[in-house]
C-alpha cells in the first residue's frame, strides 16, 4: 500500500508511503481517495490529517508514470483534490522536508495546512516544460498574493515554509509547527481545534487580484520573454496566473488545463522530461546494484597544479573534502595555487562566495613534491601532461606509495585507461575520471572504465561525483570516450563547410541559433585550436585514409591558437571573450578554396546544422553499438552537461529522435553524395540503419 489509513481517537490519519518521495503515483492517489471515503464514513472521525512518510509529504508526480497513461487515469490528481474539498469533515495537510509539485497541490486542496519549518516548497513544473497541471496556478496565487506567487511558478525554485510564513496575510500555513518533530501531535491537536468549524474553508473561494493588473502582467510577461527564449512555459505560466485574477475559479482551471496539456505536447517539454529522466538514469551502471559497498574517500590527492589539477582540487575544496597537490616542483605549485586563490577571490568578488568559506577551503588544501606523502589518502587523480611515459612514470609511483585499496585515477582525455592501468599491479583500483574545462565549472564528468576496474571502485566515483556536484556519464575505453570521439566528427565537417563556402561566422551564427551555446569554431577557440591539430597530426599517420579539411592546420601554422593566444578563428581583446571576425582568416580559407579547385556555394543553415548534428549522431550509434556507452540517454548527458547542446532539444540522440531516424538516414545519404565530403564516414552506422529500417527510435 502507497498509502495508509489509521485513526488516532477522532482524527484520522492518511499516510503517503511511496519511497523515495511520496509521489503522487495512481495507487497513492487511490489510497488517498480510500481513506477520504472511510474516514467520512466513520461517524467516530471528526477530522482528517494528511501527511507523508519519511523524507517528504510529497514530490509531486511520479516519475515512473511520466508519458504513461497511468498518469491520467483516475482518480487523477485533479479529482482526488475535489474530493478533499467536498469532504464534508475538515481536511489538514501536515506538510514537511518536502512539498513540490502535485504535492503542494495536494495541501492547496485542504482545508488547512500546518507545516514544519525547513519545509521546501516549490512549483517546479516550468523546470520541465510545462505548467503546474493541477490547480496550482490557480491556487497558490490566492493563498500568497499574486507575485509571490507568480515568481515561484516562473522560477520553479524552492522557498522554505518559514521564508514563506513570514509573507503578509499569507494564508498559505495556517500554522508553523514548533518543530519538525512535533509536527504529527501538532497536525492531531490542529485538527481537533477545527473539527466542528462549519463552513469548511476553500482555497478556491479565496479573492485573487493584482491591483495593478494588466501593467503588472505586461511587465512580468517582458521580463520572462528575455529569460526563456526557446521555452514556451515560461509566457504560458504568466498566462494562467492572469486568469487566476481575471476568471472564475473553474474557468481558470480549464485555462491551466488547456496550458497544461499543450504544452505537455511541444518537442521542449518532452526534451526537459527526457533529460530528468536520462540524468537519473545516468548515474545507474547495470552490472553495479545499488547497493554495492562502496570505498570511504574522505582525502584526494591531485597530481599536477596545472590547467585541469587547480580545476580538480576546487571540485573537492568545495565539498569539503581536502585535498593534496603535487607537483614536480615548487614554482609549479606555486602557480597552481595562485590560480585556485584568483578563481576563489573572483568569486568572492563577486559576491558569490563568502570571505570565511573561501579561507575555509583553501585551508584544506595542502600541497607536497614527494610521493611519500601521498601514502594516507583515499583517491588519487592525476592530471599530468597528456604522455603516456609521464602517465607511465606517475602511475608506477602511485602503485608504490598508496595504500592498499586506495583509488588511482587519471584525467587523460585520449590515453587507453587500461594501459594505465596495466602500469600498476592493481588494474582493479585504477579508473579514468575525464573532467572537462574548467574543471570547477563544468558539470559533466565522464568516468572511464577499465577493462578491470573494481565494481565497487565504479560505485565509489559515482557517489563521489554526486558529491562534488557533478553529472557523471560511463564511458568504455576507446580513443576521445563517448563526447570527443564524437566532437572529431563534428569538427571535421566544420572544417568541410569552410572548404566548401562557408565562413567560420556563418557556421557557428547557424549553430547558435539551433541553441548551440557556441558554434564549433568559438569552441575551438576556446579550447585552443592546438589541441586538435595534435590529434589530427596524430591521425595523419593512425588513419591516413581518414578525409580532414586542412583549413584549421594552416590555422595553427600562423599561431592563430585560440583566446590563449589573442586569435584564432576570431580575433580578442584581452581579458573579454567577444569574437571579432578577422578579414585574414576569410581570406585564408577563400585561398585554400581556391588552391583546392573548389567553387564556393551557398550552404543554408539547415544544411550546416544538419551535417555537424548528425555527424555527431552517427558516431554516436557506433559508440552505441560497441558498448562505449550502455545508453543512447547517456549520450544526451553528455552532450547537453559537457558540450552545450541545447537542453530544449533533449541532446544529439533525442533530436535524431525527433527528426525521426529514417530522415536522418535519407539526410545522411544525400550526404555521402557530395565529393567533397567523407562519402564513407555518412554510411549509416548498423544501429541507426537498422532502428531507422524498423521504425524505431534511439531512446
Ligand atoms: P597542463 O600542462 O596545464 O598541466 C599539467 C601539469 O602537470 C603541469 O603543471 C606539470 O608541471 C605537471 N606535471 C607534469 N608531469 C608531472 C609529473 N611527472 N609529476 C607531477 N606533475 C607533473 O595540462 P592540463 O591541460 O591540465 O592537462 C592535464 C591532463 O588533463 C592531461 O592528461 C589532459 O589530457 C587532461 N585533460 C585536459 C583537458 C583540457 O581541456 N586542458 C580536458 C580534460 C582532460
Amino acid at each position: 500500500m502507497t498509502a495508509q489509513y489509521q485513526v488516532h481517537g477522532d482524527i484520522a490519519v492518511i499516510t503517503l508511503n511511496n519511497p523515495p518521495v511520496n509521489g503522487l503515483g495512481l495507487s497513492t492517489r487511490q489510497g488517498i481517495a480510500d481513506g477520504m471515503a472511510q474516514a467520512n464514513a466513520d461517524a467516530a472521525v471528526k477530522a482528517i490529517v494528511i501527511t507523508g512518510a519519511g523524507k517528504a509529504f510529497s514530490g509531486g508526480a511520479d516519475i515512473t508514470e511520466f508519458g504513461s497513461p497511468k498518469a491520467l487515469q483516475e482518480p487523477n490528481l485533479i479529482s482526488v483534490i475535489k474530493v478533499l474539498e467536498n469532504s464534508e469533515k475538515p481536511v489538514v495537510a501536515a506538510i514537511h522536508t518536502v512539498a513540490m509539485g502535485g504535492g503542494l497541490e495536494l495541501a492547496l486542496g485542504c482545508h488547512y495546512r500546518i507545516a514544519a519549518p525547513g519545509t521546501s516548497i516549490a512549483l517546479p513544473e516550468v523546470k520541465l516544460g510545462l505548467v503546474p497541471g493541477a490547480g496550482g496556478t490557480q491556487r497558490l496565487p490566492r493563498v500568497l498574493g499574486v507575485e509571490p506567487a507568480l515568481n515561484m511558478i516562473v522560477s520553479g525554485e524552492p522557498i522554505k515554509s518559514e521564508m514563506l510564513a513570514m509573507l503578509p496575510g499569507q494564508k498559505l500555513f495556517d500554522k508553523l509547527s514548533a518543530s519538525a518533530e512535533s509536527l504529527a501531535e501538532e497536525a492531531l491537536a490542529f485538527a481537533r481545534s477545527v473539527a466542528d468549524v462549519r463552513p469548511l474553508p476553500l482555497v478556491r473561494d479565496l479573492k485573487c487580484k493584482h491591483p495593478q493588473g494588466d501593467a503588472y502582467f505586461q511587465f512580468a510577461r517582458n521580463m520572462v520573454k528575455g529569460m526563456s527564449k526557446n521555452f514556451p512555459a515560461p509566457a504560458k505560466c504568466v498566462d494562467v496566473v492572469e486568469a487566476a485574477t481575471k476568471k472564475k475559479f473553474d474557468e481558470g482551471m480549464q485555462v491551466e488545463r488547456e496550458a497544461f496539456i499543450n504544452l505537455m505536447f511541444t518537442a521542449e517539454s518532452k526534451s526537459l522530461r527526457h533529460l530528468f529522466l536520462a540524468e537519473r538514469a545516468a548515474s545507474k551502471i547495470a552490472d553495479v546494484p545499488s547497493d554495492t559497498a562502496q570505498r570511504a574517500i574522505n582525502s584526494v590527492a591531485v597530481i599536477g597544479a596545472g590547467t585541469m589539477g587547480g580545476g580538480i582540487a576546487m571540485n573537492f575544496l568545495n565539498a569539503g573534502i581536502p585535498v593534496k597537490m603535487l607537483e614536480m616542483k615548487q614554482e609549479a605549485l606555486d602557480r597552481g595555487i595562485a590560480t585556485i586563490r584568483k578563481n576563489y577571490e573572483a568569486q568572492v568578488a563577486k559576491k558569490k562566495l563568502k570571505q570565511d568559506k573561501y579561507e575555509q577551503r583553501m585551508s584544506l588544501l595542502t600541497t607536497t613534491l614527494s610521493y611519500d606523502d601521498l601514502a594516507g589518502t583515499d583517491m588519487v587523480i592525476e592530471a599530468v601532461f597528456e604522455e603516456i611515459g609521464v602517465k607511465e612514470a606517475v602511475f608506477k609511483e602511485l602503485d608504490r606509495v598508496m595504500r592498499p585499496g586506495a583509488i588511482l585515477a587519471s584525467n587523460t582525455s585520449t590515453l587507453d585507461v587500461n594501459k594505465i592501468a596495466s602500469f600498476t599491479k592493481r588494474p582493479e583500483d585504477v579508473v579514468g575520471l575525464h573532467f572537462f574545462s574548467p574543471a570547477n565549472v563544468m558539470k559533466l564528468l565522464e568516468v572511464v572504465r577499465g577493462e578491470k576496474t573494481a565494481k565497487d571502485v565504479m560505485a565509489t566515483v559515482m557517489s563521489v561525483a554526486k558529491k562534488i556536484k557533478k553529472t557523471a556519464v560511463v564511458s568504455g575505453v576507446c580513443d576521445g570516450f563517448i563526447g570527443n570521439r564524437m566532437i572529431e566528427q563534428y569538427g571535421r565537417q566544420g572544417g568541410f563547410l569552410l572548404d566548401e563556402g562557408c565562413t567560420p561566422e556563418q557556421v557557428d551564427k547557424a549553430m547558435e541559433k539551433f541553441g548551440m551555446a557556441m558554434g564549433p569554431f568559438r569552441m575551438g577557440d576556446l579550447a585552443g585550436n592546438d589541441i586538435g591539430w595534435a590529434i589530427r597530426k596524430r591521425r595523419y599517420t593512425e588513419k591516413p585514409d581518414m578525409k580532414y579539411s586542412k583549413t584549421a592546420d594552416l590555422l595553427c601554422e600562423k599561431g592563430r591558437f585560440g583566446q590563449k593566444t589573442g586569435a584564432g578563428w576570431y580575433d580578442y581583446v584581452p581579458g573579454k571573450r567577444d569574437a571579432i571576425p578577422n578579414t585574414e582568416v576569410v581570406a585564408m580559407i577563400e585561398e585554400h578554396r581556391k588552391a583546392l579547385g573548389i567553387t564556393p556555394r551557398k550552404i543554408s543553415d539547415e544544411e550546416i546544422v544538419q551535417r555537424l548534428v548528425f555527424s555527431l549522431v552517427n558516431e554516436a550509434a557506433h559508440i552505441l553499438e560497441e558498448g562505449i556507452a550502455a545508453k543512447a540517454s547517456d549520450i544526451d548527458i553528455v552532450y547537453i552537461f559537457g558540450y552545450g547542446f541545447p537542453a530544449h532539444r533533449g541532446g544529439p540522440m533525442n533530436y535524431a529522435d525527433e527528426v525521426g531516424l529514417f530522415n536522418v538516414v535519407q539526410a545522411m545519404n544525400r550526404f555521402a553524395k557530395n565529393p567533397l565530403d567523407d562519402a564513407k564516414f555518412w554510411q549509416p552506422a548498423p544501429l541507426l540503419a537498422r532502428l531507422a529500417a524498423e521504425g524505431k527510435t534511439f531512446n
